[in-house]
């Protein structure tokens, strides 16, 4: 069986080197965070993925897969270390350049070397390539480069890992086809051939289809708030058109994929790139969005307490990276005029900057409760529990989730129709 070398074992290469492993590859996880190679070499892991503690412990357990800081000799090379974007909204590829080095000296002639990182167009040919070249290795004879990008969904990543269909671009015909051949002794949906910059483009297309789609949706819910529209029976007719599909409103975009790849495109054709940059512009606007209809909210209650539920960028994960969420929260919490309280069960105290709450502590005496993400937790709320602890029972659900029907004793506004909103005005009587 081949041995494979993931580099990168985060929320996509750990479940990857853990799926490698289950199919029988021997696998060596490398990561430069002690913490991830210690705890994974006792079979734990640090991430929140449904299914993957159990995989991970059965293969560490069987000896298919460890961890160490270091790369070393093998016969393929996954690189999955995080492209993040500078202050500028340009691509960070320092990680897929350090990991490349990294891996360099381990390298032998036939080797595969797959980048799975979301990277700029020609990221291959440009920046991976030429690291290639310069430690004595034709990048286009001596060993097989290519880019697959990952398209799984949070919560079901093990699940998309195996059946989703690949896109394989290598730097050569022989090296797509040694890549994509990797990727056929584990995964059961279609393994897609093209070349390296296709591959690339294509992921990044994907994501920017639906940023620029939320982007719309996203629009329409500002038009319609001026237009006392509902957006949501808007979207839900127009929708009903056999070709017609518009996307959901929120808080924003978040997550390190939707809200960061687009930039990708932009940096490389920023004179074409119009609609791409003016929908990143439209949904980071959405906090601020949001905390407008806060303060309207808000505006007559002398010390409100506002309960944020959510952090994460969407729902049932643990992930917080680029979450409109956050936003929302530093920003309420910088407003002197809120007494707040922020609760996520999916999120742990040290992942963010600002004290976490329980669920009851949230609710007791608050006046708004704000949903921003769309956790299942959010989806099934008790009303009677909500009116019975709070001090004015008043839901402003930025996600549409929570089934919560407008009753005498509980006003529920949702982001798209803001037809009725109104400040907040009269407190329960004490001890009610
Ligand atoms: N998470 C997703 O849902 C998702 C989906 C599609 C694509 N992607 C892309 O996959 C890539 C990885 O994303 P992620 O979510 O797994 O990131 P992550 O931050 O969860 O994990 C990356 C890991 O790489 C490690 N690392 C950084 N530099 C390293 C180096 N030089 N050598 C070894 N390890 C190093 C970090 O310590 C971390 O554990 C990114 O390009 C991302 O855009 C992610």
């Amino acid at each position: 069986m081949q041995k494979i070398c993931v580099v990168g074992l985060g929320y996509i290469g750990l479940p990857t080197a853990a799926v490698f492993a289950r199919a029988g590859f021997d696998i060596v996880g490398v990561d430069v965070n002690k913490q991830v190679v210690e705890r994974l070499n006792k079979g734990e892991i640090i991430i929140e993925e449904v299914g993957l503690p159990e995989v991970v412990k059965e293969v560490v357990d069987a000896g298919k897969l460890r961890a160490s800081l270091e790369p070393e000799a093998a016969d393929v090379f996954i690189i999955s270390v995080p492209t993040p974007i500078h202050e500028d909204c340009t691509a960070n590829v320092e990680y897929v350049r350090s990991a490349t080095k990294a891996v360099v000296p381990h390298l032998e002639k036939g080797n595969v070397i797959i980048v799975e990182s979301t990277i700029p167009p020609r990221t291959m040919d440009d920046v991976v390539a030429p690291i290639i070249r310069e430690a004595g290795f034709d990048p286009e004879k001596d060993v097989y480069l290519a880019h697959c990008p990952e398209r799984v969904l949070p919560g079901r990543i093990l699940i998309e890992l195996v059946e989703n269909t690949r896109i394989v671009g290598g730097l050569t015909k022989e090296a797509t086809t040694k890549a994509a051949d990797v990727y056929r002794q584990v995964v059961t949906g279609e393994v897609l051939e093209t070349e390296a910059v296709t591959a690339e483009m294509s992921k990044l297309m994907e994501n920017t289809f639906r940023d620029v789609n939320i982007a719309l949706a996203n629009e329409l819910t500002k038009i319609a708030a001026r237009l006392g529209v509902d957006a949501h029976k808007v979207i839900e007719l127009a929708n009903r058109h056999p070709r017609v599909n518009i996307h959901q409103p929120g808080p924003g975009v978040g997550g390190h994929c939707l809200a960061v790849d687009p930039y990708f495109i932009v940096e490389k054709a920023p004179e074409e790139a119009l609609m791409i940059q003016l929908s990143r512009d439209i949904n980071n606007s959405m906090p601020d969005f949001v905390i407008e209809q806060i303060i309207k909210l808000t505006a007559e209650l002398k010390e409100p307490r506002i309960a944020l539920f959510g952090l994460t960028y969407k729902g049932n994960i643990d992930d917080v990276r680029e979450s409109p969420a956050i936003e929302i929260v530093e920003k309420v919490l910088a407003n002197p005029r809120f007494d707040v309280r922020v609760h996520d069960p999916h999120v742990r105290n040290e992942q963010v900057p600002f004290p976490l709450s329980s669920f009851e502590e949230a609710i007791t005496d608050a006046n708004l409760i704000v949903i921003l993400t769309d956790h299942n937790e959010f989806k099934a709320l008790d009303p009677q529990a909500l009116i019975a602890k709070m001090d004015t029972s008043v839901i402003f659900d930025t996600k549409n989730c929570s089934g919560l029907e407008q009753e005498a004793a509980l006003t529920v506004h949702r982001i798209g129709d803001l037809t009725n909103l109104q400040a907040i005005h009269v407190n329960k009587p004490i001890n009610n």
